[in-house]
């Protein structure tokens, strides 16, 4: 690292000097010429302009000299400030993979060539044999773990020393502030605390209709347009589809996004997850480190303020006429006026360990200021569930399009469970079918939307059986697509093969190894919700339709590198035709 960094000091020493050589010579006969030429031509009055612009001429030349010796001492400084920042994983003996300067190991997502969880996948690869590993976002060091122990440890044994996401995360306003996935400490326990009991399986369970609903209209609109088969754009489908049961969830509403593509609800909800998702490479690199914050920051407030309008009148209307629909906003309504609500159910459920460490086994009082904010919550759970629905849903009917022999065994089960539940989609009959869940698995396996968890270590924290202490405000990322797709835990990673997840393989593999929705008390709120819905829109489509691959299917499905989360870039085209 030194030795790179003095050498090309050295180059641009030999730059400066270059430049001001040629300097001298070319400008110095020139300008004699030039004075020469001109005091022969103008007239007496002008010469003292000649000679003020002589006098300038050595001014500059004087000056270009001090500018070039500046910028290469600032150039010389920037170095070695780098390459002191630079050796931060050495001194400690940490094994790392060499930074360059300006970027450090991430100059290819400022470039827009890689994404996050590639670079990450890249650095796994390399720091092969180790337990963790540095690398540098720019200059500041960042922590990563290949070891799956250490990951247990991180994300559940050891929780009290990792349980925010990122650094300064409190800076942020509006929204920002009050936002799960952003929050901090205590107060994000207690926004957790607060909104998880809306999430519990039985609330899921009694929500179920919202896919049901979703998922008729999404059939009739296909109904209408596939008469044999067609080509369709997969990708726009889920996210039409997506788009519909998060309004009707989140924001109480139910709106046909198929048949009314204008709908007000519909257009401002996209509309803010465009704006989040929009920016210059800059905002991304930023944005990758603080995803939504930075998002957030780029989203105007209108649309914002719009569906804030809505739910609050959503809630008013309701609370005024008695009105009852099970979804998230009921169920804040209900939250309200209990004014308590006691969330064991989904902690017992999805993390045990916690729960005797006593996290969320507590009594919540909300207060005023709580249910206002709960509003925001409600555009968290649109934002959430967004992208990352569609996209999965979009990964697992192209894995099925071009797996026809998967997909036709998942065919055949979805034939059998409807019949045995009298051709009805109901909560039990998805919930019976175990091909589906592995296909589903195996999807999530492959094409981890989330592709990253992150950690910012709370309290100095000693790594279990070594001498490397990891300072507090260390940033921690766990790297899951590289995880999913390690041949030591997935032979032949690149293989779409639900069997991987039949009881037998999995009992087979460390559990941490599959982490698509995290692990431990911050792991994903949406999980059941995101995995329902997902399911019934992958069983009605296949108890009508089959897919296969058309002349416009890009093979083999390519990455979009500018998006935070997973996801396919351009279309997904398949051809959807009527089953036989
Ligand atoms: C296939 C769909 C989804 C995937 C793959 C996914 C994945 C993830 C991941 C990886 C995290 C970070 C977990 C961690 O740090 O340990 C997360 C957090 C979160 N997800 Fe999801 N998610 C999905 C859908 C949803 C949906 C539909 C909702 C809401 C209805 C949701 C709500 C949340 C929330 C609120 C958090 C923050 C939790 C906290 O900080 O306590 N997600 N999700």
């Amino acid at each position: 690292m030194l030795s790179s960094s003095s050498s090309s000091e050295e180059d641009n020493d030999d730059l400066c000097e270059e430049s001001e050589d040629s300097h001298f010579g070319s400008s110095r006969s020139s300008k004699e010429s030039y004075n020469k030429s001109d005091v022969e031509e103008v007239k007496e009055g002008e010469e003292r302009t000649d000679l003020k612009v002589h006098d300038m001429g050595l001014v500059l030349q004087s000056t270009s000299w001090e500018v070039a010796i500046l910028i290469s001492i600032i150039y010389g400084a920037i170095r070695w400030w780098f390459s002191i920042k630079f050796k931060f994983w050495k001194l400690r003996g940490v094994p790392y993979v060499l930074p360059s300067f300006p970027c450090g190991n991430i100059g290819e997502l400022i470039l827009g060539r890689l994404s996050t969880n590639i670079i990450y996948k890249k650095i796994y690869d390399k720091l092969e044999g180790h337990t963790f590993g540095g690398l540098f976002h720019l200059t500041r060091p960042i922590f990563i773990i290949r070891d799956i122990e250490l990951v247990k440890n991180v994300l559940i044994k050891d929780f009290e020393h990792f349980n925010n996401r990122f650094r300064d995360t409190e800076k942020g306003s509006g929204i920002l502030s009050k936002i799960l996935f952003l929050s901090d400490g205590s107060k994000w326990k207690k926004i957790r605390q607060s909104i998880s009991p809306t999430l519990t399986p039985s609330k899921i369970k009694a929500m179920f209709t919202i896919f049901t609903e979703s998922t008729k209209d999404m059939m009739d609109f296909l109904q209408e347009r596939v008469f044999d088969s067609d080509d369709l754009k997969i990708n726009v489908l889920a996210y039409d589809f997506t788009t519909d049961v998060l309004c009707s969830f989140a924001f109480g509403q139910r709106i046909n996004g198929m048949k009314n593509p204008n709908s007000e609800l519909r257009l401002m909800g996209r509309s803010i997850v465009k704006e989040l998702n929009g920016g210059s490479f800059v905002v991304k690199i930023i944005a990758s480190f603080f995803p939504i914050i930075n998002r957030a920051l780029n989203c105007k407030c209108q649309p914002i303020r719009y569906i804030e309008k809505v739910v609050t009148e959503r809630i008013k209307h309701r609370e005024k006429n008695g009105w009852f629909r099970n979804d998230f906003v009921q169920f804040l309504i209900q939250s309200r006026k209990r004014g308590r609500i006691v969330n064991d159910e989904l902690l017992e459920d999805s993390c045990p360990q916690m729960a005797t460490k006593g996290y969320f086994g507590i009594d919540v009082y909300l207060t005023d200021k709580m249910y206002e904010q709960l509003v925001f919550h409600c555009l968290e759970m649109f934002l959430a569930g967004y992208d990352t629905m569609s996209t999965t849903i979009g990964f697992c009917l192209h894995e099925l399009a071009i797996n026809p022999d998967i997909q036709q065994t998942l065919i055949e089960e979805i034939n059998e469970v409807l019949k045995e539940f009298g051709g009805e989609i109901t909560h039990g009959a998805v919930q019976k079918m175990e091909y589906l869940d592995k296909v589903l698995s195996e999807t999530l396996r492959m094409y981890p939307v989330g592709g990253t968890v992150f950690r910012t270590c709370t309290s100095s924290y000693m790594i279990p059986g070594t001498k490397t202490l990891l300072e507090k405000g260390m940033q921690v990322v766990i790297p899951v697509y590289a995880l999913h797709h390690d041949p030591k835990y997935y032979p032949n990673p690149e293989k779409f093969d639900p069997e991987r997840f039949n009881e037998q393989n999995k009992a087979s593999r460390p559990r941490y190894c599959y982490l698509p929705f995290g692990e431990g008390p911050r792991m994903c709120l949406g999980m059941r919700f995101a995995l329902l819905g997902v399911k019934v829109a992958v069983v009605a489509l296949l108890s009508k339709y089959e897919l296969s691959v058309s002349k416009k299917t890009l093979l083999p499905i390519r990455l979009d590198h500018s998006t935070i989360i997973l996801s396919a870039k351009g279309d997904i085209w398949l051809r959807i035709s009527n089953r036989k």
